[in-house]
């Protein structure tokens, strides 16, 4: 498949641009075992990179323009760091909606003062978008080492995704936190990752032999999500100024125990009451994760991720009848550990833990079961925890 998309992307460049690309990366997209809706409130997350990804075939132009191929629209853009404020392109007609992400990317690099050399570059990915898979960051990733790798900056790879994160927050206008670009630029192959979203410290964490990551899509795409993602953030900080009448020392809702939280809850609104709860029982989830892994004590880790679910379903209502169905049919089948929704939610995949040798099984039944309860036809498949963002040229 990997090899397939390089070589229509080579092809693509050929037809369009003439001649043979100089450089080819890939930034991957991530799945999240623990840790959901808490990377904006200061929680843990533990994400690994998987093994589908963006790819990127381009050259440089010699000019500040960059003109874009986007293989899987079928369409291109050109723009400019002059043309990028305004979200048009260098004939000045409107930038089309999947430009914004790699335009966001050349917008935040300028205004960090680090020059964007212009490319001729066709792109595609085999990231489900809109599936939890973070499809975007992995867009954002694969440029922000494009661009890299035309000029004479070098960032760390954190820095890369702090980057890629101001571009969602402040051009493509999502709030999201930090964890997909960070998985996406910080992947470690059959790892995965544990990152503390206040200090930015992360380690690896090696995943068992014996289990495997298993994704289902739904194969329904979510909608409207980045109005609702707002939503869910600003009740999180709503959460936080109500509660800071009792405990005026708390920065984020990371600062609040179980036990606090139990004790002021009634205090919120109905609505932040539920938001705020999963966050820091979530938080909580997380912070045993590390300990359990280490252990091997995959069955109890597995039981968090469910419980996880629930509560994405019921306090932070991101959940879909047909991630429910998901992940309800998976939780009844021999060898799974733990399954829950993945990402922002309303749609899109669940991530499994699964014995290793029932794997097999367990993709065939799971998709069984959810097709006889929903009509729809699912796509299950198992993934490796792959390397981040990369030069592959
Ligand atoms: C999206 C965001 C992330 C994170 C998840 C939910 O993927 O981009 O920053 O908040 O949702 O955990």
């Amino acid at each position: 498949m990997k090899n397939e998309l390089i070589e229509r992307l080579t092809g693509v460049f050929h037809e369009t641009f003439g001649g043979a690309p100089v450089h080819l990366v890939r930034a991957p997209g991530r799945v999240n075992l623990l840790g959901e809706h808490v990377d904006y409130n200061d929680g843990f997350v533990l994400p690994a990179a998987i093994d589908r990804a963006t790819y990127i075939a381009f050259s440089p132009t010699g000019t500040d323009l960059s003109t874009l191929v986007a293989v899987d629209f079928n369409q291109r853009a050109s723009f400019s760091p002059q043309t990028i404020p305004s979200k048009t392109q260098a004939d000045g007609s409107p930038l089309p909606e999947w430009a914004h992400y790699p335009a966001g990317v050349m917008w935040s690099l300028n205004e960090n003062q680090l020059e964007t050399r212009g490319m001729n570059a066709v792109f595609a990915s085999n990231v489900p978008r809109g599936s939890g898979l973070s499809s975007s960051a992995s867009v954002e990733m694969a440029f922000m080492l494009a661009w890299q790798t035309l000029s004479d900056w070098m960032l760390p790879s954190m820095q890369r995704a702090l980057l890629g994160q101001k571009a969602e927050n402040q051009y493509v206008g999502v709030n999201c936190g930090i964890m997909d670009q960070f998985a996406s630029a910080c992947g470690v192959e059959n790892k995965l990752l544990l990152l503390d979203c206040r200090s930015l410290d992360w380690k690896t964490i090696p995943l068992p032999e014996d289990v495997a990551i298993v994704i289902a899509d739904t194969t329904i795409r979510r909608k409207l999500t980045s109005g609702e993602y707002n939503k869910r953030r600003a009740a999180c900080e709503e959460a936080v100024r109500l509660l800071k009448q009792d405990l005026p020392n708390i920065r984020s809702l990371r600062d609040v125990s179980v036990e606090e939280f139990n004790r002021f809850a009634d205090k919120l609104p109905e609505e932040v009451s539920k938001r705020a709860r999963h966050v820091v029982e979530e938080i909580e989830r997380s912070n045993q994760a590390e300990a359990l892994l280490e252990a091997g004590n995959i069955q109890h880790f597995g039981e968090l991720m469910n419980q996880c679910h629930a509560s994405l379903r019921d306090f932070y209502e991101v959940s879909s009848p047909e991630l429910n169905v998901m992940a309800s049919v998976a939780q009844s089948l021999d060898g799974c550990y733990g399954a829950r929704l993945t990402g922002a939610g309303f749609g899109g995949c669940t991530v499994n833990l699964v014995a290793h040798e029932q794997a097999e099984t367990f993709s065939e039944l799971l998709a069984k079961g959810y097709q006889s309860e929903t009509g729809y036809q699912p796509e299950i498949y198992i993934t490796r925890a792959s390397s981040g963002a990369e030069l592959l040229t």
